[in-house]
């Protein structure tokens, strides 16, 4: 199934295509797909209430589209490869077919453990080939994934499981991550207590620890599919049955499950993998996300594996055991497609040349960006160092909950300009507001970034508060979707993204929520209150400053932002850590109590000089506090 655009000019013509007949443009796209019985309608939509159906009645079961369709034509073609954190460790290849028995044999598996059509199941894995057959396994058996990033605390994975009251949690004994080994079943553990609804929990083996194993709740992987077959008919499922929740944070309140549905998502992650990677049938495609964010849903299992792509995952971390291990990789197994994080790229900068310059990079054709605007810099050195000035960078601009890639180059066919995602992808219209909702429609201008009509993978609802979905994306402007993203767009009308204009600080390339990092913080005994603001950190993009109210100012301060990150850490996980805590003795409210974000956020990037208006201030001697305190 090729889906991809093959040179601008064909670019031009299908963008032109997708906006006078998205119905006709997508209907030919989905045709391709394989469906158990047809769909009766290609869409229909408002953003009012919101309620967006695509391929409404198509009856499927994604894993067909994966594995039985593959399984013909690519049995042999390896559909998965497995770098280890170790590089001394074998490697793993598995075949279509391969892919195609475990996950079948895994389905099984799930079914004799009582899990059914519709229950929810959260993963909660490292890095490893095993990950993608749980998530394929859940979906051949007509079960929604929840997967949770492996790096949350106990408390994160309780509320997740709770919020979309999994079943079951399939887990690991602990994860290898550089030089150090994580007890993930020990968190599964500590999480599970307070968790009612899970009934079983998968362990898989994968450092060969002993972990604390409930009778009766708990079973190993390898005893799990123990006398299981490797073939598993796959349930039918509607288009717009929910194929998996994933959580992501907002401004507001605790981080909410966004839901993806199938029939679309599937639509969309297949065609924008092939036209913004422009993969062709052999090449080898490596994206260094987790599958714990949406990166690895859409791009490292999805989109890949819809298209017979060869895909490939990665343990590790960029560093381990040294600063060359991805272009090591990336010359071992003859990389094509390089899909990574500009903040992997400029913590690998700060490492110097000599790292990459050893390695010929000589299979690489595309390179890839995702999850924050790229500075120039390390846009060049991507460019130049590891592209060797012969590869095309894609910025891919896109959310958790756009499901795929929105804004970006395709491959080489597409002008490329630094710090620039580019255009829309064919069926997506993007468009800038101004604070009143009223479209920017000339070139050169900033503004709020919205889309105007409904693509195939777009979020469907939030997981149990449809109102909830509606107020953040929907209720902003009347009939537009809303980013929360500031974007300019360039006299060629190519787009750059600023950045987040709500209350979501991107620290390297994850999204927080101010409310619910201050929330963590709070849980602390001796805080009264906190306000969290994102400030311009070199490698991670954004870093984590809290200004923290105690009852009094700690006299060792030292120990007490200890304290307090550690409190973070058990709340959230060790992503969360705020890089700086600056105990001040109130925070600057106006007088109807409202904090004053817009002076923290000055004082934290270092420019207290431009803190603007400072009148309606409740008590404006505190402003001069805080900044004279400034960290
Ligand atoms: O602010 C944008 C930023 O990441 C946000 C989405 O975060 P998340 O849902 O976690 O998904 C990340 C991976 C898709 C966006 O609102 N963002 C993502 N990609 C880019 C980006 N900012 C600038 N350039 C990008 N290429």
């Amino acid at each position: 199934m090729d889906l991809r655009i093959k040179s601008f000019d064909e670019y031009k013509e299908k963008y032109e295509q997708s906006v006078k007949d998205p119905k006709g443009f997508w209907d030919e796209i989905a045709q391709k797909f394989t469906w158990q019985k047809p769909y009766d309608e290609v869409l229909d939509w408002n953003f009012t209430d919101p309620d967006v159906k695509w391929f409404i009645n198509g009856k499927l079961n994604i894993t067909e589209n994966i594995l039985d369709a593959n399984l013909e034509k690519r049995g042999n073609k390896l559909a998965l490869i497995w770098e280890p954190n170790d590089p001394r460790e074998r490697f793993v290849r598995w075949t279509y077919r391969e892919l195609y028995e475990k996950v079948n044999q895994f389905a099984n598996a799930l079914k004799n453990q009582g899990i059914q059509k519709g229950d929810v199941v959260a993963i909660y894995m490292p890095m490893i080939p095993e990950l993608t057959v749980a998530v394929l396994a859940c979906v051949r058996i007509g079960a929604i994934h929840s997967v949770v990033f492996a790096g949350f605390s106990a408390h994160a994975l309780a509320d997740r499981i709770n919020d979309a009251k999994a079943k079951m949690v399939i887990t690991a004994d602990g994860q290898n991550r550089g030089h150090k080994q994580i007890p993930l079943k020990r968190v599964v553990n500590e999480a599970v207590q307070n968790c009612d609804s899970i009934e079983t929990v998968i362990v898989y083996d994968r450092v060969g620890w002993s972990p604390e194993m409930k009778e009766g709740r708990d079973i190993w992987w390898h005893d799990a599919i123990e006398g299981m077959g490797s073939d598993c008919e796959p349930e039918q499922m509607d288009s717009e049955d929910i194929l998996f929740i994933l959580y992501t944070s907002g401004s507001t309140g605790k981080p909410k499950g966004v839901v993806h549905t199938i029939g679309g998502y599937m639509v969309y992650a297949a065609y924008s993998f092939q036209n913004v990677f422009q993969y062709e049938e052999s090449d080898i495609y490596w994206c260094t996300a987790d599958v714990g964010w949406i990166t690895g849903h859409s791009y490292i299992i999805y989109g890949p594996l819809l298209s017979g792509a060869t895909t490939m995952m990665f343990e590790g971390v960029p560093t381990y055991p040294d600063p060359g291990r991805f272009w090591q990789i990336c010359d071992k197994h003859g990389v094509n497609q390089f899909y990574t994080a500009p903040t992997a790229i400029r913590a690998l900068m700060a490492h110097g040349e000599d790292h990459v310059i050893s390695y010929s990079l000589d299979s690489l054709k595309v390179l890839g960006t995702v999850g924050e605007p790229i500075n120039e810099e390390a846009w060049r050195w991507y460019y130049i160092h590891v592209g060797k000035e012969k590869c095309p960078i894609v910025d891919t601009w896109w959310q958790t909950e756009t499901g795929g890639i929105m804004i970006s180059g395709l491959g080489e066919h597409t002008p490329q300009k630094p710090a620039h995602a580019g255009y829309p992808l064919p069926g997506i219209q993007p468009v800038l507001l101004d604070q009143d909702g009223n479209e920017i429609t000339e070139n050169g201008k900033e503004g709020l970034l919205c889309m105007k009509y409904p693509w195939p993978s777009i979020l469907r609802t939030t997981y149990g508060d449809h109102e909830r979905c509606k107020l953040t994306y929907f209720s902003t402007f009347k009939d537009h979707y809303f980013t929360g993203d500031g974007a300019k767009r360039d006299e060629n009308g190519m787009y750059r993204i600023i950045g987040r204009v709500d209350d979501v600080i991107n620290v390297s390339g994850h999204r927080f929520g101010t409310a619910e990092i201050e929330e963590a913080i709070n849980s602390n005994d001796k805080v009264v209150e906190s306000a969290v603001v994102g400030y311009p950190h070199e490698v991670k993009g954004q870093g984590i400053y809290a200004y923290v109210v105690c009852d009094n100012i700690p006299e060792d301060k030292e120990s007490a932002r200890g304290e307090i990150v550690e409190t973070v850490v058990e709340e959230i996980g060790k992503i969360a850590k705020p890089e700086k805590i600056q105990f001040v003795s109130a925070l600057p409210k106006t007088r109807s109590g409202k904090i004053m974000r817009r002076i923290l956020r000055k004082i934290a990037e270092g420019e207290p000089d431009k803190l603007g208006d400072t009148s309606t201030l409740l008590d404006p001697d505190v402003v001069e506090e805080i900044v004279e305190g400034a960290l």
